[in-house]
């Protein structure tokens, strides 16, 4: 069986800031996550010469994969995360207090709701599509270095969790989520790199 490997980015400079969206640089722990993900990497995938390091194209996901060394990296755009559309930039307590009207929405169908320009769950998860089909296809292991909300979609395809979850599942920062395809079906490591 080959292991994929699911990891968000290391801290950006909004996660600090609290804001969602945006293409920042990771912050000093977003640094330090980095290296001690490349640690990881190396060691686990040592003797697996086709392995691959997939990102987004958003500089998080690309600084972040920057000390991993010795294998080939690819950018997807469909890694991306949500598009937040007018709401990218802002905080979640400016949006209730500016749009409350999207606030709500949101509240009430995480799944379904669509930020004005820009992305649903819903949308996210069907992008994901080719994502997946190559996915499956590698036999080699596989480096996901994403986001929160496209990360949750991605795993619960691999664990088979329902539409409704996806927007709930917790994929914290500075943890790896390791699945492994086996023929007796998918099993699951959670390893926390640092707080
Ligand atoms: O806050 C980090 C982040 O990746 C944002 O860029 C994104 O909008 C958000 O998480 C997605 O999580 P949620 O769907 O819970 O808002």
């Amino acid at each position: 069986p080959r292991p994929i490997l699911l990891t968000r980015h290391g801290e950006s400079k909004d996660n600090v800031r609290g804001r969602i969206g945006g293409d920042t640089a990771v912050s000093d722990r977003g640094e330090v996550y980095a290296k001690k993900l490349a640690n990881f990497v190396e060691k686990r995938l040592k003797s697996e010469r086709a392995a691959s390091i997939w990102t987004s194209t958003l500089q998080r996901t690309i600084l972040t994969a920057s000390p991993i060394v010795g294998f080939p990296k690819i950018q997807w755009r469909a890694l991306d995360e949500i598009n937040a559309g007018v709401c990218d930039g802002m905080s979640y307590e400016e949006i209730k207090k500016n749009m409350p009207e999207e606030y709500e929405a949101r509240k009430k169908d995480k799944l379904r709701y669509r930020y004005p320009r820009g992305e649903s769950y819903l949308d996210v998860i069907q992008r994901l599509e080719p994502v997946i089909i190559e996915l499956e296809r590698q036999r080699a292991p596989v480096v996901v270095i994403s986001h929160q909300a496209v990360l949750r979609a991605l795993y619960a395809y691999f664990a088979d969790r329902p539409l409704r979850e996806i927007p709930h599942i917790e994929v914290p920062l500075h943890a790896i989520i390791e699945i492994q395809m086996g023929v007796t079906g998918v099993q699951e490591k959670r390893y926390k790199l640092m707080d």
